[in-house]
């Protein structure tokens, strides 16, 4: 697999991040003169809006890939949905992606864990490596990829049983062992378990929508994955409930790959280590690390986006 992030140099980080990326604003922004000693000319003025997080002295230097798609695109119906997207997501990292309603980043989310085989007319092209291999094969059982690939959606969906059976649920349906032990576990590491323990058995409905949507959680990371997809997963909740998810994605990036879509760019710049900007027409216009995204976006309709000119 291929090193995500190899070099603290710059130059070599855009080489080697930019790889993964095609987009056609490449060509131009890799040839364009200005660009070798450009950068503090380049410096958008944003770092008073977004506060992106500096933590990454404990980030890995060289993070490995966890998931890559090649030429993904998507189709629904005659419409396209996203165009040719080639990506490198790092493992045990969290990646945002963000861009204007309609831009695909959903579709983008449902395609890793394919989801979207779950619409009709829904039609995916290209590849998804997973594991050192396409998730699109013919051998690729769905169910036992999203046990691997767990997926959190923007409304809490807690089923109407009890706490317990919620989290029961994740690890059932996975064909897995349901004990007290991985239960109280999984709402462990959701950051629930001190707030609804000794009462388990009550509905996971009774809960506030922040529990609820750290429920979902639990159930999700339940059967142990690999990669949480995770969309919109705080835009239903107050600010409060709000922060208390963005805090749980940072700890669950310590063992798990996060793939987040937010429409809120200060929370992109807060937690995430990498940013994919989608642009209308389904197009990943820009990836690199999220610092990179926000101060300093090779890309023009990227800067235009992040610093409110649409959108
Ligand atoms: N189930 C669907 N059926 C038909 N068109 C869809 C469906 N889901 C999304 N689309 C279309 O695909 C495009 C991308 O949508 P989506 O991935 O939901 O964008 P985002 O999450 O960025 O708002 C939009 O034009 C949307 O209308
Ligand atoms: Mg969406």
């Amino acid at each position: 697999m291929t090193p995500t992030d190899p070099s603290p140099d710059r130059n070599q980080r855009r080489v080697a991040t930019d790889g993964g990326v095609s987009t056609t604003d490449d060509a131009e922004s890799t040839s364009d003169p200005t660009e070798a000693d450009g950068d503090s000319e380049k410096l958008v003025d944003v770092s008073s809006s977004f506060t992106v997080s500096d933590d990454d002295e404990d980030r890995p230097q060289a993070a490995e890939t966890a998931i890559e798609t090649r030429d993904l695109d998507v189709y629904y119906g005659d419409e396209q949905a996203l165009q040719s997207v080639s990506m490198e997501i790092p493992e045990k990292q969290v990646t945002a992606l963000i861009g204007p309603s309609g831009c695909g980043k959903s579709t983008f989310l449902r395609c890793l864990n394919r989801m979207n085989d779950l619409i009709d007319i829904a039609n995916v092209d290209g590849e998804v490596r997973f594991e050192g291999k396409n998730i699109y094969d013919e051998d690729v059982d769905p169910v036992a990829l999203r046990r691997k690939i767990g997926m959190v959606f923007q409304q809490p969906n807690p089923f109407p049983k009890s706490i317990y059976d919620n989290v029961a649920f994740g690890l059932e349906v996975q064909d897995e062992a349901v004990t007290d032990e991985t239960v109280r576990r999984a709402l462990e590491r959701a950051a629930l378990l001190e707030e609804v323990d000794g009462r388990l058995d009550e509905s996971g409905l009774e809960l506030s929508g922040g529990q609820q949507q750290r429920l979902c959680i639990a159930r999700a990371i339940a059967p142990d994955p690999e990669v949480i997809l995770m969309d919109e997963p705080a835009s239903a909740l107050d600010p409060v409930a709000t922060s208390k998810i963005e805090d749980l994605i940072a700890d669950l990036s310590e063992e798990y790959t996060v793939i987040i879509v937010t429409h809120n760019m200060q929370q992109a710049a807060r937690i995430s280590d990498k940013t994919a900007v989608f642009l209308t027409g389904g197009e990943l216009v820009e990836y690199d690390d999220t610092k990179d995204i926000f101060e300093n976006p090779d890309n023009q309709r990227v800067e235009d986006y992040i610093t409110g000119k649409f959108g």
